[in-house]
């Protein structure tokens, strides 16, 4: 009875201090707005009725004992994409209707955003997708090394400041995370139409050295993957004349490094 009890001791303990650890990194990671209009009754229907059962549970996300895919999508995803910040979800919605034998994982903390990409596939096969209202890198680092196919980092936020240029996504400590997730040879695609933003992308990827970017010439980088949809976000910025860079980079064979 009193190793029961000091085991259930230890246990809480353990998630009380990962719990402490979680909201650390939330504080950390997590910038710009969580919510912004309030809800319209029918999005709000969606966040209630389809995020508890599609949201990944935080006892999954614990950094020193990764998830169990196979747990969380109730098989092994042969294919699995991971999109980071999707906005309303217009680019994970298309990817699943493309891809309907792979698996995604879409972080969104924004919950206008959530709602409206939940709205969006209520009605659809939504089996093989789980989100994440919260900060990517928590399900990231969660994640079991080599099982990512494909990330996607479209648009993310530029803080043009240089003072708040460490809160940018692709840095050397994300890519390391990015990089011990993806399988050899994955995809990680960044786009955005702030030129500043796509420099710093691009250098911060091909330094990292796990990455490989294959484009030879400008066409490369302005001419946007095949059968390419432009996000509500992208298409704005087309219309007030700013151009998308589209960075494909690929995950290195292990092996060659
Ligand atoms: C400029 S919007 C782009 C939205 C969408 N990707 C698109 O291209 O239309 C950037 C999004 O990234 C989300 N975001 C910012 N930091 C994030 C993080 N750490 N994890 C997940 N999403 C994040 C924001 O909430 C926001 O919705």
């Amino acid at each position: 009875m009193a190793d029961f009890h000091g085991k259930n001791l230890t246990l809480w303990m353990r998630c009380a201090v990962n719990l402490a650890e979680l909201s650390e990194q939330r504080k950390r990671r997590v910038y710009g707005r969580r919510q912004g209009r309030p809800l319209h009754a029918s999005r709000q229907e969606a966040i209630d009725n389809l995020l508890p059962v599609l949201e990944i549970p935080r006892d999954m996300l614990f950094e020193d004992k990764k998830l169990s895919l196979e747990k969380l999508f109730g098989v092994t995803p042969k294919k699995l994409h991971v999109e980071i910040g999707f906005g309303s979800g217009e680019h994970l919605d298309l990817l699943m209707e493309s891809h309907p034998d792979d698996f995604f994982i879409g972080a969104e903390p924004y919950i206008n955003g959530m709602s409206a990409f939940l709205k969006t596939i209520e009605n659809k096969p939504h089996d093989h997708v789980r989100v994440l209202m919260d900060d990517a890198l928590l399900i990231l680092n969660s994640l079991p090394d080599s099982c990512v196919d494909f990330i996607y980092v479209l648009n993310p936020d530029p803080w043009p400041k240089s003072r708040h240029h460490k809160r940018r996504i692709i840095s050397q400590e994300n890519l390391n995370v990015f990089a011990r997730v993806m399988k050899n040879n994955a995809q990680l695609l960044e786009t955005t139409d702030v030129d500043d933003l796509a420099e710093w992308m691009v250098t911060q990827t091909i330094n990292h050295g796990a990455f490989e970017w294959h484009a030879q010439s400008a066409q490369d980088w302005k001419t946007p993957p095949p059968n390419w949809s432009a996000t509500r976000y992208e298409s704005k910025g087309q219309q007030a004349g700013r151009s998308q860079t589209y960075l494909l980079f690929t995950r290195k064979a292990r092996e060659s490094l």
